[in-house]
């Protein structure tokens, strides 16, 4: 995308993304699962900076959810060693470009050492002003709403909060997406055409964009390109 283009195109403010289709893109290959999710990993690290380059001012992606515990051990196993391994990567990506990282999710089931590799991400990089990058691992969106609702009900009962006080703007502060405006745009590759489970709450009026190609052959040319039809589409807010 030329600058000049940049200056014409409307970029949305949040991107969202589906990351999907790693497993396919190793099985097209003869590989094995986990070099999909090695590839994928590059891409999300590519990503941040295009993004961050771009002008997105935050990027947000379901990188496990609460569902992905019930693949096998072994894939479970090799996608924690890539987190361990990524967050360092990430920490130095993130310096460079003057991002701030987040992470959304339900963080204690993580052994002691990914949950302090997040904290230190998060605390490392909170002063980073170019775009939010946010990381939803160990993320489901129904997961985020109940323990929502636990905390909003033992506020009630702590008597700091009235059921009156209970605005969309009230709930939306109780998730864990309370620093995030919602998303304008939603990727998610590899031809799947559904949430699973991913920011149901904050998607209500997010323009959806889908690819078939796999995450591992995401590029900066296709994030381009999702942008380019949103820019075609006229988006209403329930409005005429
Ligand atoms: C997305 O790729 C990565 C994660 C969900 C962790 P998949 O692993 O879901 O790849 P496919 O869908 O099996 O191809
Ligand atoms: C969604 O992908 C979760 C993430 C991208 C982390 P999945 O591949 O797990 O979703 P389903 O099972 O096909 O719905
Ligand atoms: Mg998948």
């Amino acid at each position: 995308m030329t600058e000049e283009e940049k200056k014409e195109l409307k970029i949305p403010a949040h991107v969202a993304i589906i990351l999907d289709g790693n497993g396919r893109w190793a099985k097209k290959r003869g590989l094995p699962r986990n070099m999909g999710h090695v590839e994928g990993c590059k891409v999300v690290e590519q990503t941040v900076e295009d993004a961050a380059r771009l002008g997105i001012q935050y990027l947000t992606v379901y990188g496990f959810s609460t569902e992905n515990w019930k693949r096998s051990a072994e894939e479970v196993g090799a996608l924690m060693q890539l987190f361990r391994y990524y967050m360092k990567r990430l920490l130095k990506v993130a310096k460079k470009n003057d991002v701030r990282v987040i992470m959304i999710g339900e963080r204690s089931r993580f052994d002691d050492d990914i949950i302090e590799g997040l904290n230190r991400l998060e605390s490392e990089t909170k002063d980073n002003k170019r775009m939010t990058f946010t990381i939803a691992v160990n993320y489901g969106s129904r997961d985020e709403i109940t323990r929502a609702v636990r905390r909003m009900m033992a506020d009630c009962r702590d008597g700091k909060l009235s059921p009156e006080d209970v605005t969309e703007d009230l709930i939306s502060s109780y998730l864990d997406t309370r620093l995030l405006p919602d998303p304008d745009l939603l990727i998610r590759t590899s031809g799947e055409q559904r949430l699973s489970n991913y920011l149901l709450w904050q998607l209500a009026y997010t323009e959806f964009y889908f690819t078939d190609i796999y995450w591992p052959d995401f590029n900066k040319e296709e994030l381009e390109k999702a942008i380019r039809k949103y820019n075609d589409r006229d988006r209403r807010f329930g409005g005429v």
